[in-house]
């Protein structure tokens, strides 16, 4: 295998210190980053592989994002102004049940285009409840890296013919999981996806978790707590919050993703650290549905894994990690002071943290060697971003001034999917066109 040597301006390391550096490459062979060299350590003359220079760019860890909708992408626009459950009911669900093999696979490629190019290299995705072999394919010849499952509906009081018998969902998810968990290497896995408490019965939310850990390194991925009439439903239902109820079935633990948290109260906190669950922060959906805002300094502040996510298409409406790091910093400071959620925190929960949050943080989240090369390079010299050369400036240029239009390059698992701020996987005409003859095929199943 042939060994590359990364020369970039500086490289945002994200490792245990820290440490941003300059005059350093990073060795790339194999799907490795092999090590990170000081260049006076080494002569480049005589270097037995290939050099590529980057002199304006930064090198980042890929993106972790920890809660996608891919099957949603095609959505995009059609479900504007609307609160959750209409949301649900009067566009989302009545899109996933006309999903044809075709309409999914064209989603999935537009969202794995917008995030590569993004610099998003692994995510944590929910699926719908048909064809989700299409996805698992399409993340598997795409290059990317994830965590996905067919979402799990046996109760739908919102859109009763949306929903599979409790034996199908899990049949169908098992079959799922052992043809697809581990593939590509160990790239693609498989997580359990379980909607949310109003469309499961508490046997599929309970089985559901015996069956996450027979699967080595999978996730149990749901929703929680996300809009003040969802939990009052809950409420109704089960005489208990949300969170609480998870707790009484046995869903929260160490291998628990919930996304959104933001109707949740003290004992609520309590629970999800001391089970070690993890939250997935979507702060651009929870403004554009007018969810609320989640207290995700508290939580950071009680050791609580936090990640972020981008949701689906139809209720952000972009898939760009940098929105959500603008974001999650933004609306905080309104309610808990400037100083509260800087660059560099928030940097780390769209890096190590997510990576920590699918238990990948031995592979990815961080430029170290002996990880994956999942990498990004971004253009922060340009006339719109600060020059001032300080470490904290790059973080504050990343988070508060970048965006996806900064991304140049992006490597996947030592494969480059990204250069010259184009995709290597897809041709941009070919998902427009074949993305609007689906779309259109799609509203007249509806
Ligand atoms: N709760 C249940 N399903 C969904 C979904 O598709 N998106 C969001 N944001 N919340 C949900
Ligand atoms: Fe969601």
């Amino acid at each position: 295998m042939i060994k590359t040597l990364l020369i970039p301006h500086k490289i945002v390391t994200v490792n245990s210190k820290d440490e941003i550096l300059t005059n350093h490459a990073v060795e790339i062979e194999d799907r490795f980053i092999r090590s990170i060299i000081n260049l006076k350590d080494i002569d480049l003359e005589n270097y037995d592989g290939v050099v590529v220079r980057y002199p304006n760019y930064t090198l980042i860890p890929g993106f972790v994002q920890t809660h996608i909708h891919l099957c949603q992408t095609l959505f995009r626009g059609l479900a504007d102004d609307l609160e959750l459950l209409d949301w649900l009911q009067q566009r989302i669900f009545p899109y996933e049940n006309a999903h044809s093999k075709e309409s999914l696979r064209i989603s999935a490629k537009l969202g794995i285009n917008e995030l590569q190019t993004g610099g998003t290299t692994t995510i944590l995705d929910m699926g719908t409840i048909r064809h989700h072999e299409q996805v698992m394919e399409e993340l598997i010849s795409s290059g990317m890296r994830a965590i996905s499952g067919k979402c799990m509906v046996d109760e739908n009081d919102l859109m009763p013919q949306f929903k599979e018998s409790i034996k199908d969902s899990i049949n169908s998810s098992v079959e799922l999981a052992n043809e697809f968990h581990n593939s590509a290497e160990g790239r693609v896995k498989y997580g359990f996806a379980p909607r949310f408490v109003l469309s499961c019965s508490e046997k599929l939310l309970k089985e559901t978790v015996e069956l996450t850990n027979q699967f080595e390194g999978s996730v149990y991925h749901t929703h929680s707590s996300e809009n003040k009439n969802e939990v009052a439903e809950v409420r109704r239902k089960f005489s208990k919050e949300n969170i609480d109820y998870f707790n009484s079935i046995g869903v929260l633990g160490n291998n628990t993703v919930l996304a959104h948290c933001i109707h949740t109260n003290e004992n609520e906190i309590n629970l999800l650290k001391h089970t070690g669950t993890k939250i997935s922060h979507c702060p651009s959906s929870n403004l554009k549905l007018g969810s609320g805002i989640a207290n995700i300094p508290e939580y950071i502040k009680r050791g609580i894994s936090v990640s972020l996510g981008a949701d689906g298409a139809p209720c952000n409406n972009n898939l760009s990690a940098f929105t959500e790091m603008r974001l999650a910093a933004l609306i905080q400071k309104p309610l808990y002071g400037p100083t509260a959620m800087d660059a560099k925190t928030v940097f780390k929960l769209a890096t190590i943290e997510g990576a920590k949050a699918l238990h990948l943080e031995e592979e990815i989240g961080s430029v170290e060697a002996g990880k994956k090369a999942d990498l990004v390079l971004i253009d922060l010299e340009t006339p719109t971003n600060s020059l001032d050369p300080a470490d904290d400036l790059t973080y504050s240029n990343i988070v508060y001034t970048a965006s996806k239009e900064n991304v140049k390059a992006v490597m996947i698992d030592g494969e480059w999917v990204v250069k010259n701020g184009e995709s290597l996987v897809y041709d941009p005409n070919e998902l427009v066109s074949e993305g609007r003859t689906e779309l259109h095929n799609l509203i007249d199943r509806v």
